[in-house]
C-alpha cells in the first residue's frame, strides 16, 4: 500500500492552526502584512502571485500586490523594496522569482530587510538556516516538505536523503533541513553532472525531486518502499485540456506510485504548502517585529 500524501488536506490544518494565532495577534493590535511583489508578465508568476494574495485574504492577513511592468529598471525595484522596509504595515516581502533578465536578482534580495525576508532568501536567512538559527526564515517549498514529512510521522533520522536539485529555492534549504539536528538524516544532493543519477537515487530512503523536468524520475530510479517528494510544476502541452496543457511533477507518478511507501501526487502534493508555509512566515515576521 503506498500512502498519498495530501497537501491539501495538511495546508488546510496549517492554515487553521494560523487563524487561529492571527486572531491573537490582532486582539493584541497587530495585523500581519505580507507585500508580494511582480515585474513582468511571466503567466506563471502571475497565477502564483494572486494564490498568494487570495491566501491572504482568506487569513485575514493584510497584502499589498505590486504588478510591475517588464521594463522596470533595477533602481525602481529597489526604491519600492526600501519604501516596504520601512512600511510598519508590512512584514514581509516576496519578490517573485524569477524577475526579467534585465534584473539582478541577488541584489535585490539583498535590499530587503532580512527581518522581512519571509521567502529566506537573504544571506543572513541562508546562513541561519546553515547554523541552525530558529530566529531565521527557511524558503517556503523546502518548510512545506519538513511540514509534510512530519505530518505524516515519516522519520528522518539516520535514512539517506536524495535531493536531486540544487537551487536556492528548493535543492540546497531542503538537503539543510534534511540534515539538520532536527532531521539527521544523511544527505546526498543530486544536479544535471551527477554520475548515474538512476543508481544513486535508488540508494535513497527519501527521495525529492527538484529540477523541472517533467517526469525526470522514473520506476529505475526507486528504492522499494522508498518515499518520493515531487517538487516539480511542469506544464506540458496537453491538447485534451482546455487550457491546452497541463501540470505534471517531476516524477512519473504513475511508474513510481505503487514502488513506493509515500509519494506525493502533483497537483495537490507540495505546492498547497509552499502558500500555507509563506503564511506561516509572514505570521512568524509580525510575531518577530512585535517580539511575541
Ligand atoms: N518562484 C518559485 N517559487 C518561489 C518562491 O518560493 N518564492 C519566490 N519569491 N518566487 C518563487
Amino acid at each position: 500500500m503506498t500512502t498519498i500524501i495530501d497537501g491539501k488536506e495538511t495546508s488546510r490544518r496549517v492554515l487553521q492552526n494560523l487563524r487561529v494565532e492571527i486572531e491573537q495577534l490582532k486582539q493584541a493590535g497587530h495585523t500581519p502584512g505580507l507585500a508580494v511583489v511582480l515585474v513582468g508578465e511571466d503567466p506563471a508568476s502571475r497565477v502564483y502571485v494572486n494564490s498568494k494574495v487570495k491566501a491572504c485574504e482568506e487569513l485575514g492577513i493584510y497584502s499589498q500586490k505590486w504588478t510591475l511592468p517588464t521594463e522596470t529598471t533595477q533602481d525602481e525595484l529597489v526604491q519600492l523594496i526600501h519604501q516596504l522596509n520601512v512600511d510598519t504595515r508590512i512584514h514581509g516581502i516576496l519578490v517573485q522569482s524569477p524577475p526579467p533578465e534585465h534584473i539582478d536578482e541577488q541584489a535585490v534580495i539583498l535590499n530587503i530587510d532580512p527581518r522581512k525576508d519571509v521567502d529566506g532568501f537573504h544571506p543572513i536567512n541562508v546562513a541561519k538556516l546553515v547554523l541552525e538559527d530558529p530566529s531565521g526564515f527557511v524558503p517556503c517549498t523546502p518548510l512545506g516538505c519538513m511540514e509534510l514529512l512530519n505530518a505524516y510521522g515519516i522519520p528522518t533520522q539516520g535514512k539517506h536523503a536524495v535531493v536531486i536539485g540544487r537551487s536556492m529555492i528548493v535543492g540546497k534549504p531542503m538537503a539543510n533541513l534534511l540534515v539538520a539536528r532536527k532531521a539527521n538524516a544523511t544527505v546526498t544532493i543530486a544536479h544535471s553532472r551527477t554520475a548515474d543519477l538512476p543508481g544513486l537515487c535508488r540508494t535513497a530512503d527519501i527521495l525529492v525531486a527538484a529540477v523541472g523536468r517533467p517526469c525526470l524520475v522514473t520506476a529505475d530510479f526507486i528504492k522499494p518502499r522508498a518515499v518520493v517528494l515531487d517538487v516539480g510544476i511542469n506544464r506540458v502541452e496537453d491538447a485534451t485540456r482546455p487550457r491546452g496543457y497541463r501540470i505534471v511533477g517531476d516524477v512519473d507518478f504513475a511508474s513510481v506510485q505503487p514502488l513506493c511507501s509515500a509519494i506525493t501526487p502533483v497537483p495537490g502534493g507540495v505546492g498547497p504548502m509552499t502558500i500555507a508555509m509563506l503564511m506561516s512566515n509572514t505570521v512568524k515576521a509580525c510575531k518577530l517585529a512585535y517580539g511575541e
